[in-house]
């Protein structure tokens, strides 16, 4: 039995690759580590709390003590790193978090990882590395320059360098995913998708930054998940592999999708003040990890935003309980003070 450390399993894409690794490999355990920021919620993994090859341990992996303390009696065979500050626009209010989880803690996760003597570890990263791209531009490879425009990019691209240093210099087993756009269940709804579900749901407006005519190239959360765990599996050390969902669309288009299968007015949108150096378009070039691995997303954006559509609808529970805050007593009510434990 292999135990993969995961960073940031009780987020949004943590969470579900967390459920997806455990159904579809029987030969692994999972030990999930999150400091449960506002973004972390353990609700996104109820039922698992019995299973015996999961278990959660909460931890800061900007601190390297609590990582070891946290870990001490677990062998490390591979590490997957979603854990990271995830919002452009928090970033754009205030980017110290930012640099402190995704630059110094991928750096003393790197570290930690390297002192065990992991054989794989997968970082996962963000196509905004890449900057952004105008209506006619070719999509995004591995090649394309690093240019990222926000303090999240930003921050996501120096842990990328980091990763690629450690390769280099050290020969550190590690690799590095980039993907699109996620959406799906269980995510945070400060996001696109499940604001505007949620908004349309209560008949409150739905903002809509500047023209609305950004594009983003959406990739359904359980793709994201497969291409992460095959680039674990198969993919070749100190390599990059673009993710992507093949569904571009702009923002206008995703909101009014929304509206429609909620059977809601377009009336409810509203046009506010853009983001300060809003990127333009992302879209990814998937050529490399469909040649190399046989990776292709399965699901389109028709099929897989009716399906967040329908999750969100049936989980009013869930988010109700994200946007009161009550669910930042689940921890407590599972694990009591037993930090560190699960
Ligand atoms: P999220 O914000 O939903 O979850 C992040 C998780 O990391 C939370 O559970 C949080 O508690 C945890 N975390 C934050 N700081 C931590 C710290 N210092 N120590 C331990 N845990 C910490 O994020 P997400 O949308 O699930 O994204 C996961 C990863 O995927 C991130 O690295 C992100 O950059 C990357 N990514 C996201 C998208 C997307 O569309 N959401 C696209 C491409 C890449
Ligand atoms: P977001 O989900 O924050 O992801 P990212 O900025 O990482 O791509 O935003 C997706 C797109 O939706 C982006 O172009 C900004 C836009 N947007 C809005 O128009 N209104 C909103 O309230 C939010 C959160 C995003």
């Amino acid at each position: 039995m292999k135990t993969i450390l995961v960073t940031g399993g009780a987020g949004f894409i943590g969470s579900n690759y967390v459920r997806h690794v455990l159904t579809t490999c029987e030969d692994v355990r999972v030990v999930n580590l999150d400091v449960l920021t506002y973004a972390g919620n353990l609700e996104n993994l109820e039922g698992l709390e019995d299973d015996p090859r999961y278990r959660f341990v909460r931890a800061d992996i900007a601190d390297a003590g609590a990582v070891e303390a946290a870990v001490a009696d677990e062998t490390v065979d591979e590490v997957v790193h979603f854990a990271a500050e995830s919002h452009v626009d928090r970033s754009i209010e205030d980017a110290s978090a930012f640099l402190r989880t995704n630059v110094v803690g991928t750096q003393a996760l790197i570290d930690f990882a390297r002192a065990r003597e992991v054989a794989r570890f997968v970082h996962v990263s963000t196509d905004e590395v890449y900057g952004q791209l105008g209506p006619d531009d070719p999509a995004f490879t591995e090649e394309t320059p690093i240019q990222p425009n926000s303090p999240y990019s930003a921050s996501k691209a120096s842990s990328d360098l980091l990763v690629r240093a450690a390769c280099h210099t050290h020969g550190f087993p590690g690799l590095i995913t980039r993907c699109s756009n996620n959406y799906g269940p269980y995510q945070f709804p400060e996001k696109l998708i499940p604001l505007m579900i949620s908004n349309a749901l209560e008949d409150r407006p739905l903002p809509v930054y500047g023209d609305g005519l950004n594009v983003r190239d959406w990739i359904w959360v359980e793709d994201h998940c497969a291409a992460v765990d095959v680039v674990r599996q198969r993919g070749e050390l100190g390599q990059v592999y673009n993710i992507g969902g093949r569904s571009e669309r702009t923002n206008l288009d995703v909101v009014k999708a929304i509206l429609g299968q909620l059977g809601k007015p377009e009336s409810l949108i509203e046009f506010v003040k853009d983001r300060p150096g809003h990127d333009q378009r992302y879209a990814i070039d998937d050529s490399k990890i469909t040649a190399a691995l046989g990776f292709v997303p399965k699901v389109g954006f028709d099929e897989g935003i009716r399906q967040t559509v329908a999750w969100y609808t049936a989980n009013e529970t869930w988010w109700q309980r994200v946007k009161s805050e009550a669910y930042r007593d689940y921890y407590e009510r599972m694990y009591g003070e037993r930090t560190g434990e699960g």
